[in-house]
């Protein structure tokens, strides 16, 4: 197979679990130099254990994202590993939690951590590292969106309009940095099984059979199905691909206020009809 991703340098912010630990090891396979950037000093280490036990190559930077320094850090690392290169920025880390049962019973302290979580650390880390990728003129940053970007979702309204912020720098920035022949889209994910949403706590004992009256395609996503579609975004396949979000999502997104019948027999946007 040919390793479409060869002699590029990658940077994957919480690249260890869940959604960024398909990405690392997905990038990886593809032939590029992973660093890997975590919280979880353990869980970095043993993905990076498993992606050079595979043939690949990897780095490690243990620290927490939404630290300033810790982003210095991880442009020092990459540039060190990439010898003064980097093709490909990842911004992976995101988080629904904290989360409140309502907007107004939500705290200043809530929004505030949310926008750490889900929007602030995108921005430090792209400025940080396009500097690197305009002086090379070439370059592909991923962010990691979500369906709720586009969709609502009572109980996360902060959540959704943080995500929904990525999205809107992802197509802005596009519109700035193509002169430099760098590209910039995202995903958005929609029911991945990860430590964060386990298949397992989101059915929560039901009928796994039943998922298809929501869910077109009737599954979770595994990791390694939204590490795909960034190693596409990655590629030089997408070459002419810049500004968009890609939901990746088993058709939810699609889908969104239609439910199969419990008969089987086809659709409906009344949900309590049988
Ligand atoms: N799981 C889903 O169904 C889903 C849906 C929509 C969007 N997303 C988005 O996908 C991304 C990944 O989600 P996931 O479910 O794989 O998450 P996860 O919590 O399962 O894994 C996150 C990884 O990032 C690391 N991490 C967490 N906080 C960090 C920090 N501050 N600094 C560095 N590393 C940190 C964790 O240790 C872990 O390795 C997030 O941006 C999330 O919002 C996920």
């Amino acid at each position: 197979m040919t390793q479409r991703l060869a002699g590029r340098i990658a940077v994957v912010t919480g690249g260890a679990l869940g959604i960024g630990g398909g990405i690392s090891r997905r990038l990886a396979a593809a032939g590029a130099t992973v660093v890997v950037n975590d919280v979880d000093e353990e869980a970095a280490a043993a993905t990076a254990g498993e992606i050079t036990a595979a043939g690949g190559a990897c780095g490690t930077l243990v620290g927490d994202i939404r630290e300033p320094k810790v982003v210095e850090a991880l442009r020092d690392r990459a540039l060190a590993v990439g010898d003064g290169r980097v093709d490909i920025l990842v911004n992976n880390v995101g988080d629904f939690r904290p989360a409140a049962r309502t907007f107004l019973r939500s705290t200043e302290a809530q929004w505030q951590a949310l926008y750490e979580l889900n929007l602030l650390h995108v921005l430090r880390v792209t400025h940080a590292l396009l500097p690197v990728m305009v002086e090379q003129r070439s370059g592909t940053v991923i962010n990691n969106s979500t369906v709720e970007a586009f969709r609502g979702i009572p109980g996360h309204a902060v959540y959704s309009a943080y995500n929904a912020g990525v999205s809107a720098f992802t197509r802005s920035l596009a519109v700035e940095v193509g002169q430099y022949r760098i590209r910039v889209n995202a995903i958005a994910p929609d029911l991945a099984d990860t430590p964060q949403t386990p298949a397992a706590a989101m059915l929560r004992g039901r009928d796994p059979a039943l998922l298809r009256t929501w869910l077109p395609l009737g599954r979770f996503g595994a990791p390694d199905d939204y590490a795909a579609v960034v190693e596409f975004l990655a590629s030089d396949d997408s070459r002419f691909v810049t500004g968009h979000t890609i939901p990746v999502d088993g058709g939810t997104l699609a889908a969104s206020g239609w439910y199969g019948r419990a008969d089987g027999k086809g659709w409906t946007n009344l949900p309590n009809e049988t």
